[in-house]
This record gives C-alpha cells, structure tokens and sequence, in this order.
C-alpha cells in the first residue's frame, strides 16, 4: 500500500501525512510541483522527526508518477463513484490524494482506476486532505492485514 500526494499546497498536510507514513510504514509518493519547498521549516516542524528521506518518493510530474506505478491506482475524490468503506483493496494499491486547493485535473481523474468518496453529509464540501488519507488508508490496511505492529 503507498499513498500519493497530487501537487500539494499545504506543507502541514504534507508533514502530517510523511508522519502517517512513517508510523504505519507506508510510502508517500509526491507530484510536483508542490506549492511549497519539500525542505521548508514548517513542513520539519509537521513532520518532526519522523520524516525518513527514505520513506518517501519525489516525483518530477505526474507523468514520471503514472510510468512508474506498480498496482492499482485509487483516486479519493469528492466526486466518487464507490464508497470507500465497501471497496475491496488490495496490498499492492495506491492511494491518490488530491490538491488541497483544487483536487486533481480531468485527465487525472479519468487515468485513476477506481474514484472513491468518504460519504459526507449534504452540503458539505470537502474533509481536511490528511483526515481523507488517513481514514481510507485505515479501512484499506484493515482489510489487507497491512499493520504491521500486528
Ligand atoms: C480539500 S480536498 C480538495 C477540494 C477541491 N476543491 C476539490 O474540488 O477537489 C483535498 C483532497 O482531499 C480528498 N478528499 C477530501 N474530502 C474527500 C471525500 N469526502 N471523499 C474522498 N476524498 C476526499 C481528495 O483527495 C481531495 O482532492
């Protein structure tokens, strides 16, 4: 399982997700451009010392991303055909986020195997991007025995 960031904006999403990784030994792949540098203070600060130059994977565009992909590509987005909580995942899936300030272009949307939505209530925009990441990546390490503190 590995989670992709799509051109993020927001060094504290960034950050906290780098952490989520590193605690549950998941890959964060990143598509540049971000809107911020990968070595700014704040984005230390999100991440402490967790961040693990290792544990993540920068990515020139999302052509360099989409050539290199090893599995499935699941696309969370607001628009979403499946509900997240009745997919079946699999080991080997990546999970796309989008950017904060836009979410990810047409071609994007379309080139992703499966789009998935975390239901919200009506008239609702959208969830914090790390909160969206973090509660799919739980259901999808739940069902294929991915935390590896068990
Ligand atoms: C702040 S949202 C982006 C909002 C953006 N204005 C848009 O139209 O997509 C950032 C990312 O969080 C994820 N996300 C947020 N809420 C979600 C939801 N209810 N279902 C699935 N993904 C969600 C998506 O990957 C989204 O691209």
């Amino acid at each position: 399982m590995r989670l992709a960031l799509y051109q993020p904006d927001i060094p504290q999403n960034t950050g906290a997700l780098l952490r989520l990784g590193a605690c549950l030994g998941v890959p964060l792949d990143i598509i540049e451009p971000c809107g911020f540098a990968l070595s700014d203070r704040q984005l230390r600060r999100a991440g402490m010392d967790y961040i693990d130059p290792e544990g993540y994977e920068r990515h020139a565009d999302w052509e360099s991303f989409r050539d290199r992909l090893p599995g499935r590509l699941l696309l969370l987005t607001t628009s979403g055909d499946q509900p997240y909580q009745a997919f079946g995942y699999r080991a080997g899936d990546t999970l796309l986020l989008g950017r904060e300030s836009a979410g990810v272009p047409q071609e994007v949307h379309e080139a992703a195997d499966e789009r998935l939505v975390i239901p919200m209530r009506p008239g609702r925009r959208s969830l914090n991007v790390a909160l969206a990441a973090a509660m799919v990546l739980g259901e999808a390490l739940r069902q294929t025995n991915g935390f590896t503190c068990e």
